[in-house]
């Protein structure tokens, strides 16, 4: 089969690895892909979201399957524009319908989803501009902090943590007026949860579903979650105090309800779905859901299962995960992200990394990489994934660490610390 995977970041490498393993792949292409994806398969220079020429690849490629990495073509309706093209509607895309892809694409949609089948999540309101003095009656009501979320896609910035009631106010106004475009038109004010977050996946066809491994995401910039939030500087999976009874409440509390319900909606969810969670005293509930995978918790979770990701991908396509059995590594996998100095802020782009060949025992997941004149540069804040297995967290870390320290570019910062709060 000829796949075509979309995105560019170290997800994508770790789904193009994979999927390059896979017995029935005959030919993979990722579009744009990195330096990374380009030992798996063929990068192709254009944008996921430019569907136009994703149709064109499509037929000049004789693409079979579509794997979406990133959620803004779900969120834009890749899969109803594949199925509603008479040339290309025998190709399967691996992922939720645009309807399906609004648990987050719409925050709102999302809470009132949750509301409606009794997930267990933070109490909400969402208000417009026209019922703004409402919102400020509902942030009367909380304690502080305050959560304020943007409704539509904002590029992972579009939730603010504030501790004064004035500001919470004020910054709903500003939402409101357009602080991110038509994404905060709609917002969503939120109870604040106490507790430590936990990511949870499952793989759904439709039909049937199969809960993959959960793993725990470091969103802080510094070292003890200090610091500026970025996409994320490491993961860790599995996750120690997610045992087996918390995860059966995710799953009869959560993921269950969740699939049920937008069944019952007339939407039922193909693909990966994300779900972020916050343990409450024991409790899961919804923080957010994600219509994709995570990264970096792609590079611990995909890393640690030993399927045929073809086979997985065209079962969900088709409705018969029923048929597939997870084989799951039973070791912990720790990755740290090396990113460029000054991320989430100012950086600079284009320095060579020199010492991947160097690495032993550990596995690097490109994501802001590209080739220059066959050096492999640096091109974005977050640049290398440094994933390693280990009898538990500490041994796991140990060889990311080590090769961390061996991999070389201008201005490297990573944190050295993934994981330790979970001992
Ligand atoms: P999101 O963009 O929805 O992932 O939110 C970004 C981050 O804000 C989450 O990962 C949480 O750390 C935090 N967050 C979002 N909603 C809440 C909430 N209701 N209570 C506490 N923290 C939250
Ligand atoms: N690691 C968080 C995310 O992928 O959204």
């Amino acid at each position: 089969m000829n796949v075509l995977i979309l995105g560019s970041g170290g997800r994508e490498h770790v789904l193009a690895k994979k999927m390059s393993q896979s017995k029935a792949i005959s030919n993979l292409f990722i579009a744009p892909g990195n330096a990374g994806t380009a030992e798996c398969g063929q990068n192709i220079a254009i944008s996921a979201t430019d569907f136009a020429a994703v149709a064109e690849i499509c037929l000049s490629h004789q693409i079979d399957l579509i794997l979406p990495g990133n959620e803004d073509p779900l969120v834009a309706g890749i899969v109803d524009f594949i199925a509603a093209h008479p040339q290309l509607n025998h190709i399967m895309v691996a992922g939720p319908s645009k309807a399906a892809a609004q648990l987050e694409g719409s925050k709102d949609f999302s809470k009132i989803l949750m509301a409606k089948y009794q997930i267990p999540t933070a109490q909400f309101l969402t208000v417009t501009a026209d019922n703004y003095e409402a919102g400020c009656a509902f942030l009367d009501q909380l304690s502080a902090p305050y959560v304020l979320k943007a409704d539509g896609l904002a590029a992972g910035k579009g939730v603010l943590i504030i501790d004064d009631l004035a500001q919470a106010k004020s910054d709903l106004k500003d939402m409101l007026h357009g602080k991110f475009g038509q994404a905060s038109a709609k917002v969503v004010i939120e109870e604040f949860l106490k507790g430590i977050e936990l990511s949870a996946f499952v793989l759904a066809d439709g039909e049937h579903y199969i809960m993959l491994p959960e793993a725990k995401d470091y969103k802080r910039i510094g070292v003890a979650d200090t610091g500026l939030n970025t996409g994320g500087m490491g993961a860790v999976s599995p996750v120690p105090f997610a045992d087996k009874a918390f995860m059966d409440k995710v799953e009869a509390e959560v993921v269950i309800p969740t699939l049920k319900g937008l069944q019952q909606e007339g939407i039922p969810y193909k693909g990966f779905l994300f779900i972020g969670l916050m343990n409450v005293d024991g409790q899961p509930k919804v923080i957010e859901y994600n219509c994709r995978m995570g990264d970096p918790e792609t590079e611990v979770v995909i890393h640690r299962l030993n399927n045929d990701l073809l086979d997985l991908m065209v079962a969900t396509c088709q409705g018969q995960l029923n048929k597939q059995t997870l084989s799951v590594n039973p070791q912990t996998a720790v990755t740290v992200f090396m990113v460029s100095g000054g991320y989430p802020e100012q950086f600079e782009k284009g320095y060579e990394i020199t010492g991947l060949d160097k690495v032993k025992d550990s596995v690097v997941y490109h994501a802001g990489t590209t080739l220059k004149d066959n050096k492999v540069v640096t091109n974005g804040g977050r640049v290398i994934a440094v994933t390693s297995m280990g009898a538990d967290i500490s041994s796991a870390l140990q060889h990311s660490m080590a090769n961390a320290a061996i991999i070389q570019f201008e201005n490297k910062y990573y944190r050295t610390d993934i994981g330790q709060d979970l001992l």
